[in-house]
């Protein structure tokens, strides 16, 4: 293979299936929250229950994942965010290998937003069939502030969805950058990336170690810790 067609290794496996099951469970949660009504409820708590084990698992492999998955490999601070933003208009700036500075703005508006989001869930109630697992540990007042919380973030996690989506495109069609298909595949042309923005390999054992803890944990959070629900309610 000619050397411009070989690919280099930049998102471990547990980072992309991570990402489009978190894209499958967040649309999924807020298509049968939004429309879904009476009859899909169960399947909003089942998204919603995923989109947290979800969000436990990617905080995890954030610190111990391969590096592009690093938070503190592509979280920057403003200075470096404002210098990459200032290339943004030129076609030819050089690719970043993991998130750029602008990507890593929106995997913590993603995380921070979705994690307001599910943990919000946990605590309400709609008074009349259905209640979150947690929502006999708090008072009426705190459900209602959740409550409130959960109905406002549906249309802002559309808008960053869109946005997202509409960067991507942008990357590809502005600046001839294919982020899908690596997003897909885990790999770049080594013509954009140098050897030394390559991972080894995906941390599989670990990755299978943190997954089966993760859905333990996730399991105990949300089945076995919570109290015994209100009297009068079904139950997830
Ligand atoms: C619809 C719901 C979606 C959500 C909630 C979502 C969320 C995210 C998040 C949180 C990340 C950061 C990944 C990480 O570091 O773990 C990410 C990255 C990425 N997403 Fe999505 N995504 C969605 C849909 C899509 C779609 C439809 C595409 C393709 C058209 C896409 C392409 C990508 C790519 C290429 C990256 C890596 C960007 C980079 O190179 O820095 N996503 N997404």
């Amino acid at each position: 293979m000619p050397e411009s067609n070989q690919q280099r290794l930049i998102w471990d496996w547990p980072t992309r299936l991570w990402h489009w099951l978190f894209a499958i469970a967040v649309v999924g949660a807020w298509i049968t929250g939004q429309w879904g009504g009476f009859d899909w409820r169960q399947w909003h708590f089942w998204f919603g229950q995923s989109v947290v084990g979800l969000l436990i698992f990617r905080l995890v492999w954030g610190i111990v994942g391969p590096r592009h998955a690093r938070f503190h490999h592509f979280i920057t601070g403003p200075r470096r965010l404002w210098a990459y933003l200032r290339t943004l208009p030129e076609r030819t700036a050089p690719e970043s290998a993991g998130h750029s500075p602008l990507a890593a703005l929106s995997v913590i508006a993603f995380l921070a937003v979705l994690t307001l989001q599910s943990v919000s869930g946990l605590f309400i109630s709609d008074d009349i069939l259905y209640e979150g697992p947690w929502f006999p540990a708090v008072s009426a007042d705190t459900a209602d502030w959740f409550s409130s919380i959960h109905h406002q973030l549906g249309w802002p996690i559309i808008v960053l969805i869109g946005l997202h989506i509409l960067a991507i495109l942008a990357y590809r069609y502005y600046k001839g950058y294919r982020l899908t298909s690596a997003m897909i595949t885990g790999k770049k042309p080594n013509s954009r990336v140098p050897a030394s923005a390559s991972i080894p390999g995906s941390r599989s054992l670990l990755a299978v170690v943190v997954i089966v803890l993760v859905i333990v944990l996730t399991w105990w959070l949300l089945v076995v810790a919570p109290p015994e629900p209100a009297a009068d309610l079904d139950f997830w």
